[in-house]
């Protein structure tokens, strides 16, 4: 891999090369890159990369268009979140989980506007090879088909670029939306996990799903 393939905005990822050339999300970011820095498409004019620096303020607005929309699903979010300093802070931690090799974020862009974000955490390598799948869709963007094909984008990527055994999702029990994405994505129910995740301030049951890859 090139240093100079990679975006001229994060420099910070050049350390990647030196420090982990191993780890093949590093190849999967100079695929996308390759496609000229806007990523690959999705479904319409949706489009799915990982994120900048420089996306910052797009993501501030993003979460604040949706703070209703994702305040059910999501963790309590302090006041910090929502602007363009904490989206900056955030991607740059972000960044520096890519850059160890256990998470993949992704932006998902519909003409340079983000409508939504993904992410695979926690992935472990060895013999368990597995990682942990996370997506939200802008409430404008929702019924469209652009959350099916995220999952299936990062179905996709998770196998055949960074070589992964296992995803894993969790869902609220009651959201029949991210259900219905996960199965049509061929992901199996696993089971109810009690009390799994804090999620609109209280810990909540959450149903598990898994997608054996190869
Ligand atoms: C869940 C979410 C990602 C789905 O994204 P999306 O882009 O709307 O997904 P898709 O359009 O690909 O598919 C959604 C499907 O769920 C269906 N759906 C939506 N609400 C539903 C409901 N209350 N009950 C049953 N089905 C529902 C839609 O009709 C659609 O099915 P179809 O394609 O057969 O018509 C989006 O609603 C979202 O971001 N929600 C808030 C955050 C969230 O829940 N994140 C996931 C946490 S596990």
């Amino acid at each position: 891999m090139q240093p100079e393939s990679l975006p001229a905005s994060d420099p910070r990822l050049d350390a990647c090369i030196a420090a982990l050339p191993e780890w093949p999300g590093f190849a999967l970011l100079e695929h996308m890159e390759s496609l000229g820095g806007n990523g690959v498409r999705l479904v319409g004019s949706v489009r799915v990369r990982v994120p900048r620096v420089s996306d910052a303020e797009g993501l501030s607005a993003a979460y604040q268009r949706n703070r209703e929309h994702l305040a059910p699903w999501e963790p309590r979010r302090n006041e910090d979140f929502f602007t363009v300093a904490g989206q900056a802070a955030s991607i740059e931690s972000k960044l520096a989980l890519f850059i160890a090799g256990s998470d993949v974020p992704w932006v998902l862009l519909d003409e340079g506007r983000i409508v939504g974000v993904m992410t695979l955490s926690g992935i472990v390598r060895g013999p368990f090879l597995s990682a942990h799948l996370g997506y939200w869709v802008d409430k404008d963007y929702t019924g469209r088909g652009v959350g099916s094909a995220a999952v299936a984008y990062a179905v996709d990527a998770a196998r055949t670029e960074l070589g992964l055994h296992r995803l894993q999702a969790a869902t609220l029990p009651q959201n029949a939306a991210s259900q219905k994405i996960l199965k049509r994505s061929h992901f199996e129910e696993i089971g109810l996990a009690p009390a799994y995740l804090e999620i609109a301030g209280a810990w909540q049951d959450h149903i598990l799903y898994q997608r054996i890859l190869f």
